[in-house]
């Protein structure tokens, strides 16, 4: 025990203890308040007041010297018990009101804090959304797509793993044909194929639809053949199909002049140029003139005035006939054009792989 504060009065010892109190509430917690200005960070308010409440429990808690003295008022003369008493209990109540006006403090900066951190400023600038934009190879197929339907062709979407039959039995190129080779594409365990091209829909469609039948299949294609500038192992093809009673080589003419003209603009020339292909015959590959040069040659259509647009021909009367649809009755002619190397073409790249390696800094252009 501490001698000094044994020979103190109990009016003494309550004068020393509120006055250490309040010396150390001012000492410690006096610093913001006196600037007059929310200087305190949320979480040091924070901080503070849980060092306040610890504070207040240590002085004027349970265990406190406060509360040992409260304890002590049985021991004094009647008399005194309810002066001092009244005292004590002034005392208390100062000291809590000084605890609490702290605290009340301490407590407005942190929910000045969360109403600030949690209101929303509405003259701010929204954060734009990037919108997303269709691919150039899509926005070449619509286009395709668009005229052909304009043409009253349907468009048919259709499997991209086939059989053997479709890829090429049905198609006039049987097993052991070297038409097979340079279709060579990638293969499942199961006896199944990638198809190699889009014709396999012409089969698909007339054994579904019969004939007359007109219609396109946009869609992918797969080969074995190692990417390079002008070849990647996925590309797109659209194929055509037009079958009726009397459909002539005249009709894909015209059919394939008008697309041209819608596609690359009127003065855009065809020229059919005599070639193979087992599923039609006879057969022919398109080209049209240059949309740059017009036909008088530049670095776009390799000097030549002339972009290969691809094969077409009158539908074999064997793939008529496997597919269902009589030729003595019905001939037909059929085309199949390469989507992304007309749109490497119209967009002048140098690089059909662009097309595939999805980079959004080179979509981007294509909107
Ligand atoms: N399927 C051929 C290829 O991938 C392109 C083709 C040529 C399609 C002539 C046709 C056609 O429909 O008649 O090379």
């Amino acid at each position: 025990m501490n001698d000094e504060r044994t020979e103190q009065t109990p009016a003494e010892q309550l004068h020393h203890i509120s006055q250490t109190v309040r010396r150390e509430l001012k000492a410690r917690f006096d610093n913001v308040e006196a600037q007059g200005r929310a200087t305190l960070s949320p979480s040091e308010a924070e901080r503070q007041l849980q060092e306040l409440k610890d504070l207040l429990i240590k002085s004027l808690g349970k265990k406190s010297e406060f509360a040992n003295l409260k304890k002590s008022i049985g021991r004094l003369p009647a008399e005194e018990r309810g002066p001092f008493g009244q005292r004590i209990q002034q005392t208390e109540d100062e000291l809590v009101q000084g605890f609490d006006d702290k605290e009340a403090y301490r407590e407005r900066l942190i929910e000045a804090a969360r109403i600030e951190r949690e209101s929303i400023d509405v003259t701010l600038p929204g954060r734009r959304p990037r919108p997303g934009h269709l691919h150039p190879i899509t926005l070449m197929r619509q286009r395709i797509e668009d005229i052909f339907v304009s043409l009253g062709y349907a468009v048919e979407d259709d499997r991209e793993i086939e059989t053997d039959f479709y890829n090429f039995d049905a198609l006039n190129i049987p097993e052991g044909h070297p038409a097979r080779d340079p279709q060579d594409t990638f293969y499942t365990t199961d006896g199944f194929a990638l198809r190699s091209q889009t014709s396999t829909v012409q089969i698909h469609a007339m054994q579904r639809r019969g004939a007359p039948v007109r219609m396109i299949a946009p869609g992918r294609v797969f080969r074995r053949d190692t990417p390079d500038p002008t070849h990647n192992p996925m590309f797109f093809q659209v194929e055509g199909l037009c079958v009726d009673r009397g459909i002539s080589m005249a009709h894909l003419k015209g059919t394939l002049a008008e697309f041209v003209h819608r596609l690359l603009g009127p003065e855009t020339k065809t020229r059919f140029r005599p070639s193979y292909f087992p599923f039609t015959e006879p057969s022919a590959e398109v080209d049209y003139s240059c949309f740059s040069c017009v036909g008088k040659g530049c670095r776009i259509c390799k000097w030549s005035g002339w972009i290969e647009l691809g094969g077409s021909g009158m539908v074999h009367p064997n793939v008529l006939r496997t597919a269902g649809v009589d030729p003595e009755e019905f001939t037909g002619f059929a085309f199949g054009l390469g989507i992304d190397r007309t749109c490497a073409r119209i967009y002048q790249l140098d690089d059909i792989r662009l097309l595939f390696e999805n980079d959004v800094r080179f979509l981007e252009q294509f909107r």
